[in-house]
């Protein structure tokens, strides 16, 4: 039996992860899931939005599948997502965006996947006041992590036999920071040599994603941009309620999670889509070898996309999350 790490989260988090733990035990998957408590609620609680406990469960387990975290805009704690990223090391954010079937987009053959570096950049929270009205906030952007996701996205591009690496940057305007990540980049390469690669300026990158996002295959990025990008490649697909990630760390040890957040406007209301969750413990099951269950997962997701009678309000249609959920198992069944 695979002990997984599962952190409910705010908002709607309780009910897509709910949704989807019942999703991946009609496949059968052996697995018994560790539930510990993370995010706004626990932070008024405890003082911090992440206990040690939760640490703790994961660097056991190893795995991880995580609803959204609230984070206070402005004052308030630090995010909740940014401290788990950062104290486990989880250095590579891995989001594929890919076309489904029967959801109505603008867009045909968009399989594309995000890489965003997750442990720095201006994620680094080091702001402060100079004097009062003038802030200043470090973008910081080191070599060995910049080396570390470039061979992460050749070696990602080269598992799932892909053939282009788009590396995204301002290296025009910031020329030392985006700078030393290209460099970077372009040294991964060597070790990639059957891959193309390709150098794009975000402004330049936002434009092309939106007018041919069929052109993309791997797309290997800072924290920022990865962060504002992965959430326009969600809306090429349908968006958020549709798109799942993966937080990578050394040695096989990750979390899964939607990238959507906790949508306190839906949230404790059964609105929610609970596919993007869903779909991000298909990503877990993969992660963890279990492909036959990722595959029946992903596979029953499609298809009930693909008939389009259970429709959810985000996807305009009036399906609720339990209604989508059921139809998810059945399809498994
Ligand atoms: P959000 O992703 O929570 O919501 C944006 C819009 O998309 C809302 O209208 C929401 O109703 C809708 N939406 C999101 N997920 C949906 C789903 N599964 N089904 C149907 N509709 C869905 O983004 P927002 O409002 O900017 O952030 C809310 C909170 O979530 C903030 O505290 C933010 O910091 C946090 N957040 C957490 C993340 C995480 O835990 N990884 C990621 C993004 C935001």
């Amino acid at each position: 039996m695979l002990k997984v790490t599962l952190i409910p989260g705010d908002g709607i988090g309780p009910e897509v992860s709910a949704a989807a733990v019942r999703i991946v035990e009609a496949t059968g998957a052996q697995i018994e899931w560790e539930s510990v408590e993370a995010g706004a609620e626990v932070a008024i609680k405890n003082g911090t939005p992440v206990p040690d406990e939760v640490i703790n469960s994961i660097i056991t387990n190893r795995i991880a599948l995580k609803g959204p975290l609230t984070t206070p805009i402005g004052g308030g704690f630090a995010s909740a997502n940014v401290a788990l990223r950062k104290r486990l090391n989880l250095y590579a954010n891995v989001r594929p965006v890919k076309t489904l079937p029967g959801v109505n987009c603008r867009f045909e053959n968009v399989d594309l996947t995000v890489i965003r570096e997750n442990s720095e950049d201006l994620y680094s929270g080091l702001e402060h006041i100079v004097v009062p009205g003038v802030v200043e906030s470090l973008k910081i952007i080191t070599e060995s992590a910049c080396l570390r996701i470039g061979r992460y996205a050749f070696q990602y591009a080269r598992d799932n036999k892909l053939t282009l690496v788009t590396a995204v940057h301002k290296a025009n305007i910031m020329k030392l920071a985006d700078g030393l990540f290209l460099e970077c980049v372009r040294r991964a390469h060597r070790e990639f040599p059957e891959i193309g690669y390709e150098e794009l300026i975000v402004d330049n990158t936002c434009m092309q994603m939106v007018m041919r996002p069929e052109r993309f295959q791997v797309m290997v990025m800072e924290n920022l941009y990865g962060d504002i990008l992965s959430d326009l490649a969600s809306g090429l697909i349908g968006g958020l309620g549709l798109t799942a990630s993966g937080n990578i760390g050394e040695g096989g040890i990750a979390m899964f999670e939607a990238v959507h957040g906790s949508a306190p406007d839906i949230a404790g209301r059964g609105l929610a889509n609970p596919v993007a969750m869903t779909l991000s413990a298909a990503m877990l099951l993969a992660h963890v070898g279990l492909t036959s269950e990722a595959a029946a997962v992903r596979g029953a997701v499609e298809a009930v996309l693909a008939k389009g009678q259970v429709v959810t309000r985000d996807l305009g249609g009036t399906a609720g999350t339990e209604q989508i959920t059921q139809a998810i198992i059945a399809e498994i069944k």
